[in-house]
């Protein structure tokens, strides 16, 4: 009874700090990584309440919506010291949301069976139909072009040109999207994460063959 109060107290702290959001990091999104985190805690054996509390968190210290990172992570780990959680759990909670966040891959994997469930529940909502329409709202948000052919990465580019150069939305498929199904830590999700992969490339094929007016 006591894990559903504060699973609850977390849900409305989460609506509180995400709810108005348009960047991609919406109470929605939330509401999807808790629900996959559930799903996936159950089938890998992990803690689910765990799992669940630390999704329904893992973007309240997003650096995007706070002054920066330390900041949000103070923000929550103030908001768990008023739980009555035990210092072990409340510790580990802090853990996954602080090392969980993509960062290009380079971040070491995570240490625990927690920590991989919320980290591919995170991760799915990247891959698939959702994760299309949050990458063109992300782009549409940050004022990015949905596809231009002369922005395309070409061969020979340096890191530093692409870089600098101006983003679109399609590119960030290949930059990001189409490398998550290998960065995947669980079973179930892996599973998942190849039918959503799927789909996401049928559909560069599609969006590509329109492009050109080539499609049947
Ligand atoms: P996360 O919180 O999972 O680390 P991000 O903050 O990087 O994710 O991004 C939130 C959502 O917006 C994700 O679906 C991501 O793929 C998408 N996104 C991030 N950067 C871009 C970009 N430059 N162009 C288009 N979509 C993006
Ligand atoms: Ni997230």
């Amino acid at each position: 009874m006591e894990q559903q109060s504060i699973l609850e107290a977390a849900e409305q702290l989460a609506r509180a700090e995400l709810g108005g959001d348009t960047s991609g990091h919406d109470w929605w999104h939330v509401y999807r990584v808790a629900r996959m985190a559930e799903r996936l805690a159950k089938q890998e054996g992990a803690n689910v309440f765990l799992c669940v509390l630390a999704a329904l968190l893992h973007d309240v210290a997003d650096e995007k919506l706070n002054p920066s990172k330390e900041a949000g992570l103070l923000k929550v780990s103030s908001w768990l010291n008023g739980q009555a959680l035990s210092e072990a759990d409340n510790a580990h909670v802090m853990e996954i949301i602080s090392t969980m966040s993509y960062n290009a891959g380079k971040n070491p994997p995570m240490r625990t069976i927690e920590g991989r469930v919320v980290q591919d529940a995170d991760r799915l909502d990247a891959i698939g139909a959702i994760a299309i329409a949050r990458c063109f709202t992300y782009a549409g948000w940050k004022g990015d072009p949905m596809y231009d052919p002369s922005l395309a990465p070409r061969n020979g580019m340096t890191p530093k040109e692409y870089r600098e150069g101006r983003n679109t939305a399609i590119n960030h498929f290949y930059e990001k999207l189409l490398k998550l199904k290998d960065r995947i830590n669980t079973p179930a999700a892996k599973q998942i994460a190849d039918e959503r992969h799927k789909y996401m490339e049928a559909y560069l094929s599609q969006f590509m063959q329109e492009w050109e007016g080539t499609d049947s």
